[in-house]
């Protein structure tokens, strides 16, 4: 028989002419601010991803031009448009995994905690539609400031009572992203290899890389390191000066959101060893939520991993981020028990 092989993000994936996609279970994906900037490249590189069979698109307005556009590129995926708060529930029901990249970006002079009063109130509604239409989706909760978004997520489930803290995850796999990339380019190494855990949280220097665990290892100074953590904690920021009031990162956000979206599809496929970093309900520390190294299964997380050995720099680090995460986590939850 003719084999076809198609890979994205590092995925192979083989299927047999005759048996279309056969070989992977039906999977439903729901992005929801499909229309807007991370959203639209989002929408695009999930339909690329083999693993899934259909593709749900929703924002407020926009959506039916780019799931048109989207649907004619020739991959697995049958793509649906849907646009106004009435299509929420259709947009939703039966979906796997929901990423949300709804809300308002960064402009320069704001940081993740200034979009608070905009994006609570956006999470805080798809969350009670998501408790409705799809309880046992995974959430990828894109939308900033992810340290308090994914505490508000997770308090509308419980009100819900649809509640499963192995199926809520603050995506911060950009830092992730961002980390590796800054990091080759000091080490010299080959960028496809390198691996390394940013744990902590999703804003400043709650954004803790552990350069100590990178890999390959390389010899570089202590001020070197402290120049590529502080790189990595104002990525985003380097990002929203650049675009000088356009808005925030929203191409390599769609890469890093479609490869933690394509890690949580293996993890549900029962691929085994799939462990990526994310911001997850967790006893790693004294805190209630915390993004560290997590394997990924069948029903979302299998196991949150441990920090692994620090050094003192990166133990200061620690201590320095934890008051900071805590009110953005309390914020959060204070926000949804109040509204
Ligand atoms: P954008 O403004 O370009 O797009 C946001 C989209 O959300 C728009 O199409 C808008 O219509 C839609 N939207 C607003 N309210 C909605 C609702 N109630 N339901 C559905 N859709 C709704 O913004 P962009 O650049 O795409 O950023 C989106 C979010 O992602 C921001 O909060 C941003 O801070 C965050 N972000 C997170 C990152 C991370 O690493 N987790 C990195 C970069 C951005």
């Amino acid at each position: 028989s003719i084999v076809r092989r198609s890979s994205i993000a590092g995925v192979s994936y083989v299927s047999r002419r005759g048996f279309a996609s056969g070989s992977a279970p039906e999977r439903k994906v729901a992005v929801l601010g499909a229309a807007g900037g991370i959203g639209q490249p989002l929408s695009l590189l999930m339909k690329l991803n083999p693993l899934v069979s259909s593709l749900s698109l929703y924002d407020i307005a926009g959506t039916p031009g780019v799931a048109a556009d989207v649907s004619h590129i020739n991959t697995r995926s049958e793509v649906v448009g849907f646009a106004g708060e009435e299509q929420l529930g259709k947009a939703l029901e039966g979906a796997d995994i929901v990423i949300i990249p709804a809300g308002v970006p960064r402009k320069p002079g704001m940081t993740r905690d200034d979009l608070f009063n905009i994006n609570a109130g956006i999470v805080k509604s798809l969350c009670t539609a998501i408790a409705k239409y799809c309880p046992n989706a995974l959430v990828n909760m894109i939308s900033n400031p992810v340290n308090s978004t994914v505490p508000i997520a997770a308090e509308v489930f419980k009100k819900a009572g649809t509640y499963d803290e192995k199926k809520l995850f603050g995506v911060t796999m950009l830092d992730v992203v961002r980390a590796k990339t800054f990091y080759a380019g000091k080490a010299e190494v080959n960028v496809a290899e390198v691996n390394l855990p940013v744990v902590g949280g999703h804003a400043g220097i709650t954004i803790l890389p552990l350069f100590s665990q990178a890999t390959p290892k390389a010899n570089l100074s202590n001020e070197e390191i402290v120049a590529l953590t502080k790189r990595t904690q104002d990525g985003g920021t380097e990002v929203v000066e650049a675009k000088a009031g356009k808005g925030s990162a929203t191409l390599s956000m769609a890469y890093a959101g479609a490869i933690f979206a394509d890690a949580c599809l293996k993890g549900l496929n029962g691929v085994p060893d799939v462990v990526e970093c994310a911001f997850v309900q967790s006893n790693v520390t004294e805190l209630p939520f915390f993004a560290s190294k997590v394997r990924l299964g069948k029903n979302g997380v299998e196991e949150v991993l441990g920090l692994g050995p620090l050094n003192d720099y990166e133990k200061q680090g620690l201590e320095a981020l934890k008051p900071e995460l805590l009110s953005s986590i309390e914020k959060g939850i204070k926000f949804a028990k109040e509204n």
